[in-house]
């Protein structure tokens, strides 16, 4: 087993397994592309993430394999079931514990980057996809326990939001990305947008990098750092600032 400690928001936590994610969905082949490349590939090969894909249609006692429904009341589209998506979550946590059951849904809260952070720091989580018209509201209502939107647009089903949920909840477990400190310096960590970065050559077509980043002086390129983030936040999004 593995032991990490990690300082986060001055706590210091220790992980002691990997974090596993369980993606309820009615379309588990979304999910192939996402999870076989770059960072959540590579976090699940180092043991860091289990991610698992379940087929809510393998839970349905619907003997056509349906797991939506019209909807009472008469209103246009189809609405997934409660049977299915109960039986599934019922036999995930007959395994094992969660310490959250998500479902992704446009109208609910909005993800950000302290959310991430603190769902980086659970063991077990669930996400079911949201899909069709809706879910029975019973699912909602008994068996969520946290419902997210990644933002103020409807997608075709939850699907996509999932994969963003996880790949930015995944990159954050200690050891997933490289450089630790490359995850704490991201956009958003502190409320404040990333400053600008640069790269070999120093002057591209006369297009110089800034002077400051090749002095050498650790403690003046850090507070300069400092200065274009708060800039660019104020520019670019001053809400972030008014707390
Ligand atoms: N399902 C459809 N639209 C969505 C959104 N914006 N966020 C999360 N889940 C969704």
């Amino acid at each position: 087993m593995i032991f990490i400690y990690i300082c986060k928001a001055n706590q210091v936590i220790k992980k002691e397994r990997a974090m596993r994610i369980d993606i309820i969905t009615v379309l588990p082949e979304m999910f192939d592309g996402p999870l076989s490349c770059s960072i959540l590939k590579r976090a699940q090969d180092r043991g860091l993430a289990e991610i698992a894909v379940h087929n809510l249609r393998d839970y349905t006692t619907n003997k056509h394999r349906k797991v939506d429904d019209y909807p009472f009341g008469g209103e246009a589209g189809m609405v997934m079931q409660i049977q299915p998506v109960d039986a599934c979550i019922s036999a995930l946590k007959a395994e094992r514990d969660y310490d959250e059951v998500i479902f992704t849904s446009p109208d609910g809260e909005t993800f950000n980057q302290p959310m991430a952070n603190q769902l980086s720091l659970l063991d077990n989580i669930i996400i079911l996809c949201g899909h069709y018209k809706g879910v029975d509201f019973r699912i909602r209502e008994h068996l969520i326990t946290r419902e997210i939107s990644i933002g103020d647009y409807v997608l075709t089903g939850g699907e996509m939001a999932a994969a963003v949920i996880a790949d930015s909840v995944v990159r954050l477990i200690p050891g997933v990305i490289g450089d630790e400190q490359s995850a704490l310096s991201d956009c958003f960590q502190d409320n404040l947008l990333a400053p600008p970065i640069y790269t070999r050559p120093a002057d591209y077509k006369g297009w110089k990098v800034p002077d400051i980043l090749l002095s050498g002086h650790q403690a003046k390129i850090d507070d300069w750092r400092y200065e274009q983030a708060l800039l660019r936040t104020r520019t670019l999004r001053p809400d972030l600032l008014v707390n």
